[in-house]
């Protein structure tokens, strides 16, 4: 009979060790992807070049970037349009190649988008502009959407290409979204931090506190418009939908943030005249319950989409199509990700010092903000209700509500939260088949709650 030699929880640590680590396992692609796009970023003015690259010179977590990619890599392969995309990623008339992704749809001339990384694809304004028949185009064609099917087309020059699930394969489609997603981020941070007046990011003087709140809001439009050109030359209409879509939600995201807190200053103080008691217990019940959707569709705004989102553009590139589980298993998981992620966010902003997190701790309450730790201290402490109504504006209000989310069970239900979004997001990792990348993405969703920073 078979006896177990070793003890379970020893046998469970080795199971644990042989999980790999997400940022090890992709980090030769991360530390490219980062650098490279530098490149995108170019421009013939040195301090806008100077601002827009300012944040990807500090290190960050990559979450987003790591999160495409991993789903890239356990998706790849599956779905009905892999063999398309493959293809078009290796036939160089196609141009999915990374080189190709360089190439501007338009002519030069026409583009006129100086970048001093890509000299070639840029034209200076010296003539004027004449119209010709022969303007030179070297540039890549568009993808071949209506294209015979891969079959057909590779007759004569392509290899057959990969039909199975292709496990460690990134195309270089899925490389770029990794960069987009990222410069949306970065992009958004730009614009954050002067609405958040914050001094500090990644640990050193935030832009606008180093280049002016203007340079920095136009940075961050320029990052904007270069990573909509990137998005373009991936020459997927769904992405594009997508991605495009995100810079919405975080925008909504933001504007309910900031409504958010003037509204319910205003039926706060509506509800001074309100004198029964059990009409103000219901009143207060279901200010509570909008309180809560609010904070939660505002996270999914301002966090959760981009997670979302760009996990499920980097399976529709990888394609998988309409129908297939794996989009959705995609969104699910970034989605549920996001969440919990914003959830933690939440927490260390009332847990840690801003040495530790490298950007203002304790920023929310005074921004007037009432993030779950406060509406979670509010159940159990009704004269919280009042605070957050007047946006902690009042002498004294941050330092009560601090100390009420801290006497209360606040931090610790937030954390629970954000573990069963976590537990969410793991479980719908088994709609995909095993992989390395699969347990990466289920250590992922680990780390993301587990983080101190
Ligand atoms: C950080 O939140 C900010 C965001 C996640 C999104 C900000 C979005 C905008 C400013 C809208 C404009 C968007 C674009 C694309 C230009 P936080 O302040 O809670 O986190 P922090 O502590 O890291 O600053
Ligand atoms: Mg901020």
């Amino acid at each position: 009979m078979f006896r177990c030699a070793l003890p379970v929880r020893r046998l469970s640590s080795l199971a644990e060790k042989r999980r790999p680590d997400p940022f090890t396992l992709l980090a030769p692609h991360l530390k490219t992807l980062r650098t490279d796009l530098l490149d995108l970023l170019g421009s013939g003015h040195p301090a806008l070049t100077e601002i827009t690259q300012y944040y990807f010179h500090h290190p960050s977590k990559q979450v987003r970037p790591l999160l495409v990619l991993l789903l890239s890599q356990a998706t790849n392969g599956l779905g009905k349009n892999w063999n398309l995309k493959f293809w078009e990623s290796t036939h160089p008339a196609a141009g999915g190649r990374q080189d190709e992704l360089d190439i501007p749809l338009s002519p030069p001339d026409v583009l006129t988008d100086y970048n001093p990384q890509f000299p070639a694809h840029t034209s200076t304004f010296r003539d004027p502009f004449v119209v010709t028949s022969d303007r030179s185009r070297s540039h890549r064609k568009p993808y071949p959407h209506n294209a015979r099917p891969p079959s057909l087309s590779l007759q004569n020059t392509q290899p057959a290409p990969p039909t199975l699930h292709a496990p460690t394969t990134i195309l270089p489609t899925q490389l770029r979204l990794a960069q987009i997603v990222e410069m949306l981020h970065t992009a958004s941070l730009l614009h954050d931090d002067v609405i958040d007046a914050s001094a500090l990011r990644r640990g050193a003087p935030s832009a606008p506190s180093l280049f002016t709140d203007k340079l920095s809001v136009l940075g961050g439009n320029f990052v904007l418009g270069r990573a909509s050109a990137a998005l373009a030359r991936l020459g997927d209409q769904e992405v594009t939908q997508l991605i495009a879509s995100v810079i919405s939600n975080l925008v909504e995201g933001e504007i309910l943030q900031m409504k958010d807190a003037v509204q319910q200053q205003q039926s706060e103080s509506a509800s001074d005249i309100v004198k029964v008691k059990a009409d103000t217990d219901r009143r207060r019940s279901s200010k509570h319950q909008d309180a809560w959707n609010i904070y939660l569709q505002k996270t999914y705004l301002k966090t959760a989409s981009l997670m979302a989102k760009g996990a499920r553009s980097a399976v529709v590139l990888g394609g998988c199509a309409e129908g297939e589980i794996w989009k959705e298993a995609a969104y699910a998981y970034g989605r549920n990700l996001g969440i919990a992620f914003q959830l933690v966010d939440d927490v260390l902003d009332y847990e840690s010092a801003s040495a530790t997190l490298g950007k203002p701790g304790n920023a929310d309450l005074q921004l007037g903000l009432a993030t779950a730790p406060a509406l979670y201290a509010w159940e159990e402490y009704p004269e919280m209700g009042e605070l957050i109504g007047r946006k902690f504006e009042s002498t004294g209000d941050v330092e009560k509500a601090r100390n009420l989310v801290h006497k209360s069970s606040a931090i610790q239900r937030t954390k629970q939260l954000a573990l069963e979004y976590a537990d969410e997001a793991k479980k719908v990792l088994q709609e995909f088949p095993e992989s390395e990348a699969r347990d990466a993405l289920e250590v992922l969703a680990e780390r993301v709650v587990g983080r101190k920073y």
